[in-house]
């Protein structure tokens, strides 16, 4: 057996899977998020350790398998969050997450200091929620905390930090920092001296597939499994989303949708050029890329939603319903910019809106506009692919935007593709699962691996009627973005 752990910015999830891909087991648990001011966003780095070694110990526990028979674990990471360590590599501030947007101005310098070099370098622009920014946040706003910084890391290279006693980050989730050369997998001379951060300050650079180490005698006498137990890097969640559902030759697409939306493309080639449209790392596969647009609020705008107007009922009950109502919500519109928005509009300030409100709506429609707003974003990063000629014909589902039949016809409408399920999709724990398995040698490739692991459940076509429709409602959406931008 193998175990992926899934370190998402609501929990951890961990998996328990066999040789021949099946999950025998799942466990989930939840901590806390901080959002002390507007647009910030924290979590204590020790919450996660304690998260994944609780569920470790739920998953073991109720599995039936013998913990000595884990022959392998790994890891997929929440991406971009800033956790620094002080000299006894203990966490000196809370870490401050991918959707933290209080780095606007750090931005402007990177953009300012780095102006002819960082897209082909970090093959990103400067957004707020990559760790450059961070790192120079906390440099400037709490000069003492950070003067006892000595490394940086982030959150799944933390957590397996405590488990194993190495410290290494992964290319797939190092090319999130701004910091990465990502064409030649190493961190850049020119984006460290251009902000006097030392080599010394970036943990050691493995592949997401690398053999990390082994437990402490600690971490295998807390979770029960054996200290022999083989510990691979692991890589960024998109990276282990894409991993998990098969994304790793040309011609792959995948739309994720957890807190946030991705839709993410394989690239063979580091020199495919998006001009920083689309972000563009490392993939968890060695020596493969991929290029992606991000949503900030996608699941996180329907969770929200239910929180604030249906607590305590869950999704299945608030989305009761939304079947019958016609696509378009009967003139009802949403944008999900509830934290702002990365793809295409990079712009932390926008929120979001209900165009439209009419006093027949009820609650469904608005449960059923909230899905298609989100969808909608995500279709600009379709847009944007396709606008640089790349074909996009299939687009294989995962996230919580692949537990809603009503949702995946949706996608399939809007996106104009076909719109692929997978049997038991487990998302990017899967991926970190393939990781370990893959390492263990269990197959000679990820590719191989992937043929066993991932197993398509169902197809869904687009509706020519459905995809009219929302082809004339997708162009009143993109102009909803320039239009509130102005009232702001
Ligand atoms: C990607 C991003 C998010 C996080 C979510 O750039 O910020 O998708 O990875 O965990």
């Amino acid at each position: 057996y193998v175990i992926g752990v899934d370190l998402g910015t609501s929990a951890v999830k961990t998996l328990l899977v066999a040789q021949d891909g099946t999950v025998k087991a799942e466990s989930t648990r939840e901590y806390p998020l901080y959002h002390d001011k507007s647009g910030w966003s924290e979590q204590n780095a020790d919450d996660w350790v304690e998260g994944t070694l609780g569920s470790l110990n739920d998953l073991l526990s109720g599995s039936g398998v013998n913990p000595q028979d884990i022959e392998g674990i790994s890891f997929s990471g929440q991406m971009h969050g800033l956790v620094l360590l002080d000299e006894n590599h203990k966490p000196i501030r809370r870490a401050i997450l991918w959707n933290d947007t209080r780095t606007t101005e750090q931005c402007r310098e990177i953009e300012r200091k780095l102006e002819d070099t960082l897209l082909s370098i970090t093959r990103n622009p400067a957004l707020e929620g990559f760790t450059l920014p961070k790192i120079l946040w906390v440099r400037e706003h709490e000069p003492n905390i950070f003067r006892q910084a000595v490394r940086f890391l982030l959150p799944k290279d933390y957590v397996r930090y405590r488990l194993t006693g190495e410290i290494h980050v992964d290319l797939s989730d190092a090319a999130g920092t701004l910091m990465l050369d990502v064409a030649n997998k190493r961190w850049s001379p020119e984006v460290l001296s251009a902000f006097e951060i030392s080599f010394g300050f970036c943990p050691p650079l493995i592949e997401a597939g690398g053999l990390a180490g082994t437990l402490t005698s600690e971490a295998a006498s807390l979770t029960g499994l054996s200290q022999a137990t083989k510990v691979f890097a692991g890589g960024a969640d998109n990276a282990c989303g894409a991993v998990g559902a098969g994304i790793l030759s040309p011609g792959h697409t995948l739309c994720s949708i957890g807190t946030s939306g991705v839709i993410l493309t394989y690239e063979e080639d580091a020199g495919s050029d998006y001009k920083g449209q689309v972000h563009f790392f490392n993939h968890a596969k060695a020596d493969a890329f991929y290029a992606m647009g991000v949503t900030l609020a996608a699941g996180y705008s329907l969770s929200w939603f239910r929180h604030t107007f249906a607590k305590g009922e869950s999704y299945d009950s608030l989305l009761q319903g939304v079947e019958h109502i016609s696509p378009g919500a009967e003139g009802l519109l949403f944008t999900p910019y509830l934290v702002g928005e990365r793809t295409p509009h990079a712009d932390s300030v926008i929120r979001g809106s209900f165009i439209g409100i009419d006093g027949s709506h009820t609650r469904a429609h608005f449960a059923r506009a909230v899905m298609e707003g989100i969808t909608f974003s995500l279709n600009e990063s379709v847009d944007i692919f396709r606008a640089v000629g790349k074909q996009i014909d299939t687009i294989v589902s995962i996230g919580g935007g692949a537990k809603n039949p009503v949702w995946l016809q949706m996608q399939a409408d809007i996106f104009r593709a076909d719109v692929v399920a997978l049997e038991n999709e487990q998302g990017p724990g899967l991926g970190a699962a393939m990781l370990a398995a893959a390492g263990c040698g269990w197959f000679p490739s990820l590719d191989a691996c992937g043929e066993v692991f991932v197993k398509k459940a169902k197809v869904y076509t687009p509706n020519e009627k459905a995809s009219q429709r929302y082809g004339q409602l997708f162009r009143i959406y993109q102009q909803i973005y320039y239009q509130t931008k102005a009232v702001n």
